[in-house]
């Protein structure tokens, strides 16, 4: 096995979910509950959606299967397959759980989860997700900005950065103790202060209106919608705002294939793989995946674009 075999695409992965999956029923409950109340942020899933079902492409504001987004995931602490963290997650315990924010913040603090709940509330948010692996979701989330929590920690003048740390647990996390795997524990993630900042930078608490199941990082995921899934860090135990560019797993592992920012880009292909187009997960035939252009910024560019002005976005990947 390759040391960089993960993310990238499986031939397994070629055959489309639903077929393992009853789609229709679940997403009419979704259809009718949680996304009724969804934030579609500035219309940014409905831009482009014309040009696509002119191609006869599935509109992007569909909402991935439940049973797609919860049997389908990326959280290597439980195991490599896309199987594994739905399967393996059985002893793992979000509850109770504890988030400690510290760094250059005014009020360090450590919330217990409830607290942070209590405190600011969750709304519901459907997002696009582009996993750098070329295959795509539409997830109603719910949870609270992380802007929220930063502000009430009181961020100092000369912070930059904040970095996020994953939870560490060998024996809930088959992942964590097997040694096959290249990544290392804790998984850390990193965003930009302002990336931070921004409105649409989330704390998922729930999915499809249920707390988040533990194979989609319960019970507290960062979900950040214009980057690659994988900045989506899952369990977090730690939230510290620094003034220098924190660590990132994927990037320590591979910085030629994985870089610090991981806006999406259509334009920028990952060195194995062409990221110009994305497969839809849940939609299409055995015979056809269903997939559909990758837009910039995964189609949120008109709120994030400006984020990145000035920058060479082929060499700050
Ligand atoms: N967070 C942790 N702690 N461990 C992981 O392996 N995988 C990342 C990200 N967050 C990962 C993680 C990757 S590669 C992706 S694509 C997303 O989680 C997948 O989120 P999902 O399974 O909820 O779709």
């Amino acid at each position: 096995m390759a040391v960089y075999r993960y993310p990238c695409p499986l031939s397994s992965e070629i055959t489309p979910r639903h077929l393992f999956f009853s789609r229709r029923a679940l997403l009419g409950a979704a259809a009718g509950g949680v996304l009724a109340a969804g934030l579609n942020p500035a219309g940014a899933l409905a831009d482009g959606e014309a040009a696509a079902a002119a191609r006869g492409w599935p509109a992007a504001e569909t909402p991935t299967p439940k049973n797609d987004v919860t049997h389908y995931n990326n959280f290597y602490e439980f195991g490599m397959e896309k199987s594994d963290p739905a399967e393996l997650s059985g002893s793992f315990h979000s509850r109770p759980w504890q988030v400690q924010v510290d760094g250059l913040v005014e009020h360090p603090q450590t919330w217990d989860l409830d607290a942070l709940t209590a405190r600011f509330g969750h709304e519901d948010r459907l997002y696009r997700m582009r996993c750098v692996e070329a295959w795509s979701m539409v997830i109603p989330w719910q949870g609270f900005e992380l802007g929220a929590l930063l502000r009430a920690a009181g961020v100092k003048a000369d912070a930059r950065y904040v970095a996020f740390t994953s939870v560490v647990r060998p024996s809930e996390m088959p992942g964590q103790r097997s040694g096959l795997f290249s990544l290392h524990w804790p998984y850390v993630e990193g965003l930009r202060l302002d990336e931070a900042l921004h409105p649409l930078t989330l704390l998922a608490t729930g999915v499809y209106g249920d707390p988040l199941p533990a194979q989609n990082g319960a019970p507290i995921r960062l979900v950040v919608p214009w980057k690659y899934g994988f900045k989506g860090i899952k369990s977090i135990t730690r939230i510290t705002v620094t003034d220098k560019q924190p660590p990132t797993s994927w990037n320590q592992m591979a910085p030629e294939e994985y870089g610090f920012y991981a806006n999406v880009n259509p334009d920028v292909d990952h060195p194995r793989w062409s990221q110009s187009s994305e497969q839809i997960i849940g939609e299409g035939s055995l015979f056809r995946a269903a997939r559909r252009p990758t837009r910039m910024f995964n189609g949120y560019a008109e709120q994030v674009a400006s984020l990145y002005k000035g920058m060479d976005l082929r060499k700050e990947f």
